[in-house]
């Protein structure tokens, strides 16, 4: 794995390219432990995850599962590890550069804004295995692109495209490969000139809009509309707005 900085955001490459990025133990400890340091970071407003050549993950590590038993994983929660990632408060941008299959999907559903190039291709192929998504891909699946098509990739195997991935509603944006990192920093660094509390809140509230009812939903996020004016931030992006000039957030 590698982790770079670039002007208000991290980047982290996952590099197994050999294995096509497939997700162990060890890397399911590092990006974990990197996303934390990254979001306790006060310079970083947004994480982006790729990864290295043709893969971004094809999936959880199937040399490593291929002996696990029922005690073991039971006793380890297999998998619950990667529930450090959805802790943290900065958005997460999936930069989809290549295959996203099983476990690959599954971590590039649990960031924020999935970004996909033209290359890359989507699907939950544990079926294939005689198995069934263990990282969230039967619920978030069908969250984002809904009963039908969540049976159909997950029963079937079947890869999806990047253009059919965004027709679903799995992926925000698709650009031509090349255009994919400059794309995914863009976004992060536009992520980066907003306020960091306000964007937080914003994280914070759609994934609300997963978890409970819409009037529960609603109220949640007027009371966090309300807090929002208790914040430096609201003050110079209004102030700033009125006075027709570009606001300076302290993320405060
Ligand atoms: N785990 C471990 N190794 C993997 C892997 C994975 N998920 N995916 C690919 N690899 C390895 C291959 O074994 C191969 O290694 P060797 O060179 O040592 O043989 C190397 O990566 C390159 O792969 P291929 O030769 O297979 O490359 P390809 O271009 O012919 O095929 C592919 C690409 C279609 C993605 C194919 O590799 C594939 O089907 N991979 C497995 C996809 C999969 O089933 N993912 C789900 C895993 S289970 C899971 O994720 C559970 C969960 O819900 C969390």
């Amino acid at each position: 794995m590698l982790v770079e900085k670039g002007e208000g955001y991290g980047i982290i490459t996952l590099n197994r390219p050999k294995a096509l990025n497939a997700l162990n133990l060890q890397v399911l400890t590092d990006v974990t432990a990197a996303a934390a340091q990254l979001d306790a970071d006060p310079e970083v407003s947004a994480i982006i995850i790729t990864g290295a050549d043709r893969a971004f993950a094809a999936g959880a590590d199937i040399k490593e599962m291929q002996s696990l038993d029922f005690a073991t994983a039971y006793k380890a929660d297999w998998f619950a590890g990667w529930t450090r990632l959805s802790e943290v408060r900065v958005p997460i941008i999936a930069a989809v550069n290549g295959f996203a299959l099983g476990g690959g999907c599954e971590l590039a559903m649990m960031c924020d804004i999935l970004v996909a190039s033209t290359k890359a291709k989507f699907g939950q192929p544990e079926i294939n295995l005689g198995v069934l998504p263990g990282m969230g891909g039967s619920q978030r699946l069908t969250r984002a692109i809904g009963k039908a098509k969540a049976m159909d990739l997950c029963l079937t195997g079947r890869m999806i495209g990047a253009e059919e991935a965004e027709r679903s509603g799995l992926v925000a944006r698709v650009v031509e490969h090349e255009q994919l990192l400059d794309e995914a920093k863009e976004i992060a660094a536009t992520i980066a000139s907003k306020s960091q509390i306000a964007s937080a809140m914003v994280k914070e509230a759609i994934d609300v809009a997963f978890e409970t009812t819409l009037e529960q939903g609603l109220r949640y996020e007027r009371r966090l509309f309300h807090a929002s004016l208790a914040t430096n931030d609201q003050s110079e992006g209004m102030a700033a707005f009125v006075e027709k000039r570009e606001p300076g957030f302290t993320h405060t």
